[in-house]
């Protein structure tokens, strides 16, 4: 007979657990997931990503433009206040016919009132070639843009790039002058599943 009331009270014990979990599961908002089993992540690895922007801000098609300004930024030495929104177009090489990998999509905000230029950037770099196409990895930083090399911090992505961190580090290839036209050389360190 004791035996008999144990076996119930395990069984009964059982149950009852069974039904808090399926309250639980249909009331929480959150839960711990073990990334290896159940989220089946990869081993991390690291891709480096080597392309061109073209940053084109005068001509017949402007990729870039800025779309507000601080009342002082024209008499400003560093352009101070102005905030400039963008669509580059990246490449495989510095030309702009070489094969397209994907844009760049950015706010960027004139941001040193001192000295030297420096953007402040948020920028999603958007894929569109082979593998990478749909993924996407998002950068924020400080962009100094007459130092060479500068670095930005990619916080995330997406696709492919799911949980990424690292670092892109930019050169300028070429400015114009005249044309305030540049082209620049990105090295993105990109660590992901
Ligand atoms: C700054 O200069 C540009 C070009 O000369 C002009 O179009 C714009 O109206 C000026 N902005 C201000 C706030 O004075
Ligand atoms: C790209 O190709 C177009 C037309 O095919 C040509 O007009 C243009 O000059 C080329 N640009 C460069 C940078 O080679
Ligand atoms: C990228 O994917 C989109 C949508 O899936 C497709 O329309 C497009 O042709 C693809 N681009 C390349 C370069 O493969």
């Amino acid at each position: 007979m004791a035996h008999c009331n144990g076996s119930f009270t395990i069984l009964a014990f059982f149950f009852s657990l069974a039904f808090l979990t399926a309250i639980k599961s249909e009331t929480m908002f959150a839960r711990e997931l073990s990334a290896r089993d159940q989220f089946r992540l990869k081993p991390e690895k690291m891709t480096h990503l080597r392309f061109y922007l073209h940053d084109t801000v005068t001509g017949q098609h402007p990729t870039a433009m800025p779309v507000a300004q601080a009342a002082t930024t024209n008499t400003s030495a560093t352009l101070f206040g102005i905030v400039t929104v963008m669509d580059d177009p990246l490449t495989v090489s510095p030309d702009l016919n070489s094969t397209l990998v994907g844009r760049a999509q950015a706010i960027c905000a004139s941001s040193s009132s001192r000295s030297g230029m420096s953007l402040t950037m948020t920028m999603n770099l958007v894929f569109t070639e082979g593998a990478y196409n749909g993924s996407t990895l998002s950068v924020l930083g400080q962009n100094p843009i007459l130092k060479n090399p500068r670095e930005l911090t990619i916080v995330g992505g997406t696709g492919i790039f799911r949980f990424a961190r690292g670092y892109v580090q930019l050169r300028t290839h070429t400015f114009n002058i005249k044309t305030r036209n540049a082209i620049v050389k990105y090295d993105a360190y990109a660590s992901h599943y």
